[in-house]
């Protein structure tokens, strides 16, 4: 028993991958980004993404079969695809004290290495896309990343 306890604790402190300091981090909405990133704002409000939460008839909003894919994290209160769907949770790497301009203009690298391991994603990838952009869309038609991807970038930077 106490071997196991042993080996317990050291599974949870010896091999937990880095990313463990944002553990517990929750999503805060487009709003808190939206907040600094006003441009990058500007141009996902144009995009489906925005809106994908309307597409979905009274009843289907509250289907979780429906919400999964067109809310943030199965949230209704957080309608549509917002930015932490692909970026990862925010409430711990968007602090002032992560993400700061002036604090970090000498030093970028080092807030972008804060910033990923309280659970910054920067490149979300093809594979971030697919867990809604696939079969079990009752609307899917093909998804090639390439092509989909230049019609939702962040244009104006
Ligand atoms: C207090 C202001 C502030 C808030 C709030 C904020 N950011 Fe940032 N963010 C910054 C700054 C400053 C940078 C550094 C790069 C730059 O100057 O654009 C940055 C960088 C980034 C990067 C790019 C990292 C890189 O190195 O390329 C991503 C992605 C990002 N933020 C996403 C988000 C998301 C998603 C949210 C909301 C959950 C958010 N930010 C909230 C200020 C903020
Ligand atoms: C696995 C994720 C997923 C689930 C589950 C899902 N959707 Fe969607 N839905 C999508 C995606 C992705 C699109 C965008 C399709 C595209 O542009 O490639 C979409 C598009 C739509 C559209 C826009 C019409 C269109 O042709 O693009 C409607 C309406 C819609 N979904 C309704 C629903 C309803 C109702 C449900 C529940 C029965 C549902 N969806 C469940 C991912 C999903
Ligand atoms: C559907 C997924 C998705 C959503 C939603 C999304 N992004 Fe991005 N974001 C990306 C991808 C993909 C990149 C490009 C990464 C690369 O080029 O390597 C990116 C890049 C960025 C960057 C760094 C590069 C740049 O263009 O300045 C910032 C900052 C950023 N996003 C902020 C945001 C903010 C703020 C929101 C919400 C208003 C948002 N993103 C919504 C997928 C997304
Ligand atoms: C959480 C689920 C989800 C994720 C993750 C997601 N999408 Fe979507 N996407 C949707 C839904 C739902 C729609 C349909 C919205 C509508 O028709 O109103 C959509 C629509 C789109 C559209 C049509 C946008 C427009 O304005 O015409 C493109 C392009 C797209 N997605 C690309 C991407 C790419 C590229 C990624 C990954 C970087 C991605 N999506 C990630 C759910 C998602």
């Amino acid at each position: 028993m106490r071997k196991l306890t042993i080996f317990l604790i050291l599974l949870f402190f010896g091999f937990t991958p880095a990313y463990v300091k944002a553990d517990g981090a929750t999503y805060k909405g487009v709003k808190k980004c939206k907040t600094c990133h006003i441009k990058i704002y500007k141009t996902w409000k144009k995009t489906k993404h925005s809106k994908a939460f309307d597409q979905l008839k009274d009843a289907e909003k509250k289907d979780p079969k429906c919400i999964e894919c067109h809310t943030t994290n199965n949230d209704p209160n957080l309608p549509g695809i917002h930015c932490e769907v692909c970026h990862g949770p925010g409430s711990k790497f968007s602090s002032a004290k992560i993400m700061n301009k002036k604090k970090y203009k000498a030093n970028p690298e080092l807030q972008r290495k804060l910033a990923v391991e309280a659970g910054l994603i920067i490149a979300p990838d093809e594979h971030t896309c697919k867990k809604c952009h696939n079969e079990r869309s009752p609307h899917y038609k093909g998804f090639d990343f390439k092509k989909r991807y230049e019609e939702i970038k962040h244009k104006n930077k």
